[in-house]
């Protein structure tokens, strides 16, 4: 492994090697694994759980890290041939092997720009920084994919001992007040789907998943012997779920466009998480979320502290995930 920007990147034996080393570092710590490594973390959008969890991480396998983050320091460019006129005072063409020369591996946050759908799912920024990097990189969120999220929300499925062949996992559309990127559901669906699981997208009109994003599920579902479908019928899809996973996106069929979005999205106000929703699904359905997550729009706040939520553990599994990542990128005891 010498990046780890897409989980569609590796087979299944090696998500499995690399969750069988989160749960080994979970149990057992290294704290001299990587004593003496640097890990450089770039932040062009905020975080609270990826930036603290990959300090945390690096800290408890010997290694240290620095942060370099929009508001603290330039903003950068990445497109090529554009006269930087604007705010970006500097370009991923210095700034990444200025700081490849500094640190072992980078991992780079940027989210989607959220104008033109085809843009986005291209991911322009991620293109041009693996092609500059050089060192080991990390997508710690981009565009599209947010593979750290998914490794994690994977380790939290294991845990809970969650079926992969059959398990039946529903990610649905919720309440909120902004159009939210595409990164986290496109890559928890691609996630579930690749662990072979029954998975729905359950969503309302104009929130489909993009097909690219959904075509990329069933082909992973097509490999694990899982499913993929999606639906608007709220009662069909939660039937026996297992894991009620909730997330919000941004209007689909009317993409980059902040005034029909808000109006779409007025319609579906209600799109609450609350303890009703569960009804249909097995007793002991639980709730994730990946976090942050606004109260009483996304979700009731009594199913967020309630017996069937787990975004606590879930959390907790980014930093094992990420350690298990940074020590197959860099260890030296281990195979690349
Ligand atoms: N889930 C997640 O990536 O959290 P942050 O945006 O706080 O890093």
């Amino acid at each position: 492994m010498n990046n780890f920007l897409d989980l569609a990147d590796l087979d299944r034996n090696e998500i499995r090697s690399l969750l069988a080393l989160a749960t080994g570092l979970e149990r057992s710590p290294q704290p001299q694994a990587l004593a003496g490594r640097v890990l450089g973390l770039v932040f062009m959008n905020p975080s609270l759980r990826t930036l603290a969890s990959f300090q945390a991480g690096m800290a408890r396998l010997g290694g240290n890290s620095f942060v370099i983050s929009t508001g603290s320091s330039w903003q950068l460019e990445y497109r090529d041939g554009v006269p930087m006129t604007g705010e970006a005072a500097e370009h991923i063409r210095e700034a990444i092997p200025v700081l490849a020369s500094y640190a072992d591996v980078i991992g780079v946050r940027a989210f989607a720009k959220g104008q033109t759908l085809e843009e986005d799912l291209s991911e322009p920024v991620f293109r041009a920084l693996s092609e500059l990097c050089p060192v080991p990189l990390i997508n710690m969120e981009s565009a599209t994919n947010h593979p750290c999220q998914a490794l994690g929300d994977w380790k939290t499925l294991d845990d809970l001992e969650v079926p992969g062949a059959g398990g039946k996992f529903v990610l649905s559309w919720a309440n909120h007040p902004k159009a939210l990127p595409l990164a986290v559901p496109s890559a928890v669906v691609h996630m579930a789907a690749l662990r072979g699981m029954d998975v729905t997208v359950l969503r309302p009109e104009g929130f489909a998943l993009p097909e690219p994003i959904m075509a990329r599920a069933r082909e992973a579902a097509a490999a694990s012997g899982g499913r993929v479908g999606e639906t608007d019928d709220r009662q069909a899809a939660m039937a026996g779920a297992q894991v009620l996973y909730a997330k919000s996106w941004g209007c689909t069929s009317a993409y980059g466009d902040a005034d029909q979005d808000a109006a779409l999205r007025a319609r579906y106000a209600d799109w609450t998480v609350a303890e009703d929703w569960f009804r249909p699904a097995a007793a002991d359905c639980y709730f994730m979320h990946c976090l942050p997550v606004r109260r009483e729009v996304v979700v009731a706040g009594d199913v967020l502290e309630g017996p069937r939520s787990r975004v606590i553990p879930q959390a907790r599994n980014r930093m094992f995930a990420q350690m298990a990542v940074l020590h197959r990128l860099l260890s030296r005891s281990n195979p690349t």
